[in-house]
């Protein structure tokens, strides 16, 4: 009965929420250009008058339109030219504080099991609302998987709402908008951690240190953790199962390691880096930003070194530079594919709807929340994909160490 009601509530929020997301997504969409999809051809960007309070005061559900045209939005990625000069000025700047927190996240109060084994940190945007959901109600769930206590939280910086053009005001206004429905959502959910800098692409450095920082204060004797992007689907169980033998005391940090990659030098690139910015041929050994798994021991000492490291643009090689400054040598992992699937044999368009690669990965990167959904579904189904070749077995049944 409780229960019925508690679902019920849970819905009834949600829908609240999507329906005030949906719109701001259509205020947003006629006034500034987001930040976090590409630049609109300026022909479009017309100057109309702002719908936003419009929109927030008169919420008409019958003329709602729906938040998302066909799939939810791209994570962030760079828009446009970056203007270096600004960034290096800008650079020293590198704390900012925390509006939404879940101080309690990681203490046990009073719950059985108290610390949690694995603490799941999503990187996501304010309007990827619907991506949150399905990572909530998919491989993000909290609770025990195969006697494993899992914990999540959501990394999110203040949505850029207003273009160049807007007025301070409707800016401000913005923001206050998308503050109380973050606030809401972290009423009902307990996993919103926002910080008050601009969640751009090239801020991710700063959700990655101050993440770091925030774990290492609210979550000390958390055993492992997994930090990604909102558009992956993470096999819980596989991770757990490969963590089961490891020593959260000692270092760890596995994913999708880079070697040996250039520092991009051609000018129209977004990936663009001047000399002046990082000078040597090549990165240091970086794990791919979709997802990688850490030890509590890594996560201390990278939140420590990483605070001393200067920033640099490109999150996932930074974290590198991080690792390099503490001589650890990131363990590269098969099982994550940060770069989707890639099997050469498989038909392109049946790669990421087969559950049985899925069976066997640890992560998969680029999905939209439906192929979330789907995934989940076919992994979970009530019979489970009938695959032709049988499961890799596990040494011996799995049991999580005490
Ligand atoms: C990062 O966030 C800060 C604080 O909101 C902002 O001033 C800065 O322009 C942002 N930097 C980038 C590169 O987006």
């Amino acid at each position: 009965m409780r229960r019925s009601l508690r679902l019920r509530g849970d819905a009834a929020l949600m829908l609240v929420l999507s329906a005030t997301l949906g719109l701001l997504l259509y205020a947003q969409r006629d006034g500034g250009a987001p930040t976090t999809s590409a630049p609109r051809t300026p022909g479009k960007a017309a100057r109309r008058p702002s719908p936003v309070p419009r929109a927030i005061q008169a919420p008409d559900a019958g003329a709602a339109p729906l938040a998302y045209e066909g799939d939810t939005p791209a994570p962030p990625t760079p828009t446009g030219p970056f203007d270096f000069g600004r960034y290096l000025s800008a650079k020293d700047q590198r704390h900012f504080p925390l509006l939404i927190n879940q101080p309690h996240k990681c203490r046990g109060d009073g719950a059985p099991g108290g610390r949690p084994d694995l603490l799941i940190a999503v990187k996501s945007v304010a309007a990827d609302f619907e991506r949150r959901q399905a990572v909530r109600q998919t491989w993000g769930a909290e609770g025990r998987v195969q006697g494993a206590l899992v914990r999540r939280v959501f990394l999110l910086g203040v949505p850029r709402v207003a273009g160049m053009d807007k007025a301070d005001t409707e800016e401000e206004g913005m923001r206050a908008h998308w503050r109380a429905l973050l606030r809401a959502e972290s009423r009902a959910y307990e996993d919103i951690l926002l910080w008050a800098f601009d969640d751009t692409f090239f801020n991710l450095t700063l959700k990655e240190i101050h993440f770091l920082a925030w774990a290492s204060a609210f979550c000390p004797d958390v055993r492992f953790v997994f930090k990604g992007d909102a558009d992956v689907f993470v096999h819980v169980g596989n991770l757990l199962e490969f963590l089961a033998p490891r020593d959260p005391t000692e270092d760890l940090l596995a994913g999708d390691v880079i070697v040996q990659a250039r520092p991009i030098r051609a000018r129209d690139s977004k990936y663009y880096i001047p000399e002046a910015v990082y000078g040597l041929p090549v990165y240091p050994a970086y794990a791919g930003g979709g997802g990688f798994v850490l030890s509590g021991a890594t996560l201390h000492r990278l939140a420590g070194a990483c605070a001393q490291v200067e920033l640099f643009p490109i999150d996932d090689v930074f974290l590198g530079m991080c690792l390099q400054r503490l001589q650890l040598t990131p363990e590269p992992h098969p099982a994550f594919r940060t770069f989707g699937i890639s099997r050469p044999s498989a038909a392109p368009h049946l790669r990421t709807f087969d559950p049985c690669f899925y069976r066997e990965l640890v992560l998969v990167h680029g999905l939209s929340a439906a192929d979330i959904w789907l995934m989940w579904g076919l992994l979970h189904g009530p019979r489970g994909p009938a695959c032709s070749h049988p499961r890799p077995a596990a040494a011996g049944p799995f049991r999580w160490r005490p």
